[in-house]
């Protein structure tokens, strides 16, 4: 018979076991590496004193290569539940300090019943990588639990959001459990994402690259668009994972957040009057206006290294969670192509999911002309966008600045798309094309320079304006710059109860 101290004290060390993981040297190998460990990361992300762990004592129950004698608690997985801002979410953290925080039967299953609870109550899940991948000594067990959690971020995509924090290592298949998730983050020199590895590659290609140049966090932010957020280490990474849930509702029944408006929401700013130049060829950046009309001129950008010519990210208007794409003009004119199509619809899908209604800033030239585009498959990459804009039933507000050229004009929120308030600026450009390609084909050249330079001013004049489109009600307003964060705030409340809902359906067919 035990007495009370010594079953308590049992509970201690078994506790005591599971918090040290792999033990003081393997934690010292991690911090050596620039790297927290994963209980250090959970404690880190969440609001102080509200990290409930679950399943510590879970232990692997592989019998194989003498792993029945090594077994630790958790087995390199630390999962449970917390707060952030007051609200749930759940968290898993591979323990790379544990069998190089790789996936095993039992530790999947950890993960699983943390998504389950996280289904049933709605709230978002944060998963938190650094792992060796599939835990070799398990084989298809291992595989089996990837596979697992593949479904469940399936099911849960667009009822719960989901957040992959990439901490260290993330390769093979292991990669496409972020994947399927709405938002990656990477870490600077410290974590990295492949299908394949350096080693693979260079026996089948003869490529010679490092694990930096092919999965590092720059590489996912700037060429593959795989990443969504890069950080200079593991601290800023759960800062951004703390702001981004700022905005995003706990699951697609709630709305997403308020915050109290600290800022005038009548506030007006003189200095938006003169942001557009004069030449319609000039470029301006249009991070001026997003920012000049944002709360406390607070934008958190999202994707903000990749298709630079249209931008994406949250702000809030009058306190309430906004998701804004822009074009902009200061990046390749501001054109759409494959990238920031897929970029642009990717986010507007993510913003309709979860109930944040999409202000867009437009001054697009058109399409991005060329065969490179073309045989890459702009016809169906561009029509991701166009059908994300169509297919979103959240409040959608438009505002032109400039340019509106062509197919372009109809894609970005257009009013024929279902745009519930369309604005335009005074020096909007509405029109079919621009005015130089417009007299080039009107008139095939048989106009001299003189007459031709006339033409091109008569029809600058005629259909470069927002006039035309606001005759036939395409635009609902045309507004002055400087009062821009007014209307929108006045177009959101008019929007606040604004119920839509596509005919019934299995699902679309996005083209992809
Ligand atoms: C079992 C593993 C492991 C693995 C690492 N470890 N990877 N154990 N299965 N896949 C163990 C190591 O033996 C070591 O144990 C501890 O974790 C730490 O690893 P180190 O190599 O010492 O660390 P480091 O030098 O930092 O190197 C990290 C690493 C390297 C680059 C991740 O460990 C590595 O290349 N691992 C193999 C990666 C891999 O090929 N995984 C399978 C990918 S395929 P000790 O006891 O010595 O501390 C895959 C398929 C998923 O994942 C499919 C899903 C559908």
């Amino acid at each position: 018979m035990h007495t009370h101290e010594e079953t308590y004290r049992q509970l201690e060390e078994k506790n005591r076991l599971a918090e040290l993981g792999g033990g003081a040297d393997k934690i010292e190998k991690q911090h050596k590496a620039g790297r927290l460990t994963a209980r250090e990361r959970i404690l880190m992300l969440l609001d102080p004193n509200t990290f409930v762990e679950m399943d510590k004592l879970v232990t692997h129950r592989c019998k194989d290569f003498g792993m029945e004698k090594n077994k630790i608690y958790g087995d390199g997985m630390v999962t449970g539940y917390g707060k952030i801002d007051g609200r749930l979410v759940f968290v898993f953290a591979q323990d790379f300090t544990v069998f190089g925080g790789t996936m095993s039967r039992a530790n999947a299953e950890k993960v699983c019943k943390a998504m389950d609870m996280a289904m049933k109550v709605g709230a978002p899940v944060i998963g938190l990588n650094d792992s060796g991948g599939a835990r070799i000594q398990e084989g298809v067990e291992s595989l089996a639990g990837y596979a697992d959690i593949f479904y469940r971020n399936v099911m849960a995509s667009g009822v719960i959001p989901q957040i992959s924090a990439i901490l260290g290592p993330c390769a093979g298949g292991a990669v496409y459990s972020p994947a399927m998730t709405d938002f990656i983050l990477m870490v600077k020199e410290s974590s990295y994402m492949f299908v394949t590895g350096p080693e693979v590659i260079k026996t089948v290609t003869h490529e010679e690259v490092t694990m930096d140049e092919l999965g590092g966090a720059m590489t996912h932010n700037t060429k593959s668009g795989v990443a969504n957020f890069a950080a200079e280490n593991d601290e800023q990474l759960l800062m951004m994972v703390r702001e981004l849930m700022s905005f995003l509702p706990s699951n697609n029944m709630e709305d997403p957040p308020t915050q109290p408006c600290t800022d005038d929401i009548m506030r007006q700013d003189e200095s938006l009057q003169t942001v557009i130049p004069t030449d319609p060829n000039k470029p301006y950046d249009m991070k001026e206006i997003i920012t000049a009309v944002a709360d406390n001129r607070n934008f958190f950008e999202v994707m903000p290294h990749y298709a630079m010519n249209i931008i994406t990210g949250f702000a809030r208007l009058g306190g309430k969670p906004v998701g804004i794409v822009a074009n902009q003009p200061a990046y390749l004119a501001g054109v759409l192509d494959i990238n920031s199509a897929i970029k642009g619809a990717r986010f507007v899908r993510f913003c309709d999911c979860f109930n944040i209604p999409l202000i867009t800033f437009e001054d697009v030239p058109g399409f991005l002309p060329g065969t490179n585009q073309e045989y890459n498959g702009i016809i169906k990459h561009g029509a991701k966008l166009l059908y994300a804009f169509c297919e979103a039933t959240v409040p959608k507000i438009t505002v032109i600045t400039r340019k509106a050229y062509g197919g372009a004009y109809c894609v970005m929120s257009s009013k024929h798309i279902g745009g519930d308030v369309n604005y335009s600026y005074p020096m909007g450009e509405i029109a079919v094309m621009g005015p130089e390609g417009a007299v080039n084909i009107l008139h095939k050249g048989k106009l001299s320079e003189e007459k031709r330079a006339e033409a091109v001013e008569h029809y600058r004049d005629t259909f470069a304006s927002p006039y035309k489109a606001a005759e036939l009600g395409y635009i609902d307003e045309i507004i002055y710059p400087k009062e821009t964060r007014i209307k929108l705030i006045q177009a959101l409340e008019l929007m606040q109860n604004k119920s839509k809902t596509n005919p019934p359906k299995k699902h679309g067919n996005i083209p992809l």
